[in-house]
């Protein structure tokens, strides 16, 4: 596996190869959820890309992009035992030169539930970088994760709207026996929080067979306050719909997860196509 770091040379190496390109964009601390994206790029692809940028255009908080766990020697040896071709880690200034003046903004999705709590710069954060990401790469086929559901819904919005001629393949979430979503962040909760933290998909469980109230009334009993916990359609976000999705902050963390309603999905669907990408969550 080769590291690189400007564009030119990405290009340059690129020009070389052969056959379908796989990109999976990441953020780095890698965990098991980016080891099966990164799985089923080298499944799929002849030559994958794993891009590590922590991208600060997304975070509103530069407390939370400070914390951000960063790690690229442990990263690069795991993509690398993973069978990555390439480990692109561009440098801030490589991504955002003097003078970078343009924003690629999805409009109305943006703006609800992660876009509404992260505020306004979030999704455009993510819009601008992984755009840049497709015209660097230039892949046949992009990876993300189901437990950004948000994130999947945007992206897929620009690249339809932006005519990227590339596929967005969504990876199911990967869960802790207890239920609790992989995320990088998860190494910031003590015990305690950790233990708290396993109430948010029982309440998305509990929310998608019975409604938010109920999965309301589960977070309660776990003393966790949520940002928000809604039933909405995967594409627009809107209500109604059969997307449970809650963020709320444990201790100092704030963590996302989503689960949708197992009727929406067969089994030959599952994996195969987003909607049908169902979280299974282990029963209490
Ligand atoms: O999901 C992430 O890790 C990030 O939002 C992404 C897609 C790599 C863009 O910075």
């Amino acid at each position: 596996m080769r590291t690189i770091r400007t564009v030119p040379e990405l290009r340059a190496h690129l020009t070389r190869v052969e056959g379908r390109v796989g990109l999976v964009p990441t953020m780095g601390a890698f965990h098991a959820g980016h080891e099966s994206l990164i799985g089923a790029a080298r499944a799929d692809t002849d030559h994958v890309v794993v891009s590590l940028f922590v991208n600060p255009a997304q975070f509103n908080d530069p407390r939370d992009l400070e914390a951000y766990p960063r790690d690229e020697r442990a990263d690069a040896s795991i993509a690398q035992e993973l069978g990555a071709d390439v480990l692109f880690a561009p440098a801030p200034e490589t991504v955002y030169p003097d003078g970078f003046a343009t924003t690629v903004r999805v409009a109305g999705l943006s703006d609800v539930l992660e876009g509404a709590q992260r505020g306004p710069g979030h999704f455009a954060g993510v819009c601008t970088v992984v755009a840049k990401l497709f015209n660097m790469v230039r892949p046949d086929v992009a990876y993300f994760g189901q437990k950004d559901a948000q994130q999947v819904a945007v992206l897929r919005r620009m690249v339809e709207d932006l005519d990227f001629p590339l596929a967005l393949e969504v990876c199911p979430t990967v869960r802790e026996p207890d239920g609790l979503a992989l995320s990088s962040r998860n190494v910031r909760l003590s015990p305690g929080e950790r233990a708290k933290a396993a109430g948010l998909p029982q309440a998305l469980r509990v929310a998608a067979e019975g409604g938010v109230e109920a999965g309301l009334a589960v977070l309660r009993e776990y003393g966790i306050e949520p940002e928000y916990l809604a039933l909405v359609d995967p594409d627009t976000f809107e209500a109604p719909g059969p997307l449970a999705v809650v963020a709320a902050t444990v201790g100092t963390t704030r963590l996302i997860d989503n689960v949708l309603i197992e009727r929406a999905a067969t089994p030959e669907r599952r994996g195969a196509d987003p909607k049908g990408a169902v979280s299974v969550l282990p029963t209490p």
